[in-house]
């Protein structure tokens, strides 16, 4: 989960996370040049699929589809958001962080959820016992997720990915240091050797 302020260091920024076998990234949509990033990762990092995190509106899902983003990230999920971006051009991802969240989505006919804020919201406790009433739903938990704590998230059976901001720190952008991000991209790619699903 990669937050930019500046929309000319996202290739370089992908390819250091491609390199260290990494397939997808989410750019959130808080910086004025979030669409920009997306659009130069799409056009110039074929390697890696990029998403559009902080999606609060169809509106802002279709500016990201039109950047080239293949998928919608949202931070929670409000009726409205649900109802309209079910069949829009790239899918969306819904946050959700309690159970009558996730009835609502499920019922608006989605079965991937983003768990957000995940170790506010309860973390690996919460999913299993969210596995108990709704086991088709799927989760990638994001919002306080560490390299150490991924692989205990990684081993739950509803849990086929998670994410985080941890692989691209502010300060490692900051100085545009390749080989950091790219050893994190690294590590971070070792856990899905580590528990494949
Ligand atoms: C976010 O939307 O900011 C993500 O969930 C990242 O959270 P993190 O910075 O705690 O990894």
């Amino acid at each position: 989960v990669v937050t930019l302020d500046d929309a000319s260091i996202a290739a370089d920024m992908a390819r250091s996370l491609v390199r260290g076998g990494l397939k997808i990234v989410e750019i959130t949509l808080r910086t004025p040049a979030a669409l920009r990033a997306i659009e130069v990762i799409a056009g110039r990092v074929p390697e890696i699929t990029v998403a559009a995190g902080t999606v609060m509106s169809l509106e802002d899902l279709r500016c990201a589809a039109a950047a080239g983003a293949s998928l919608a990230i949202s931070p929670g999920a409000t009726p409205t958001l649900l109802d309209e971006c079910r069949d829009a051009e790239i899918p969306l991802l819904p946050g959700i962080a309690t159970a009558s969240e996730l009835m609502a989505g499920l019922a608006a006919k989605y079965r991937c959820f983003k768990l957000f804020p995940a170790g506010a919201a309860g973390g690996i406790a919460v999913l299993k016992a969210f596995a108990a009433p709704c086991p088709q739903a799927r989760f990638c938990p994001t919002g306080g997720i560490t390299q150490d704590g991924a692989a205990s998230y990684l081993d739950l059976e509803n849990v086929p990915c998670v994410g985080g901001s941890w692989i691209t720190p502010p300060e490692a952008l900051a100085h545009q240091d390749w080989p950091r991000i790219e050893a994190l991209a690294s590590r971070a790619a070792a856990l899905r050797t580590a528990a494949p699903r």
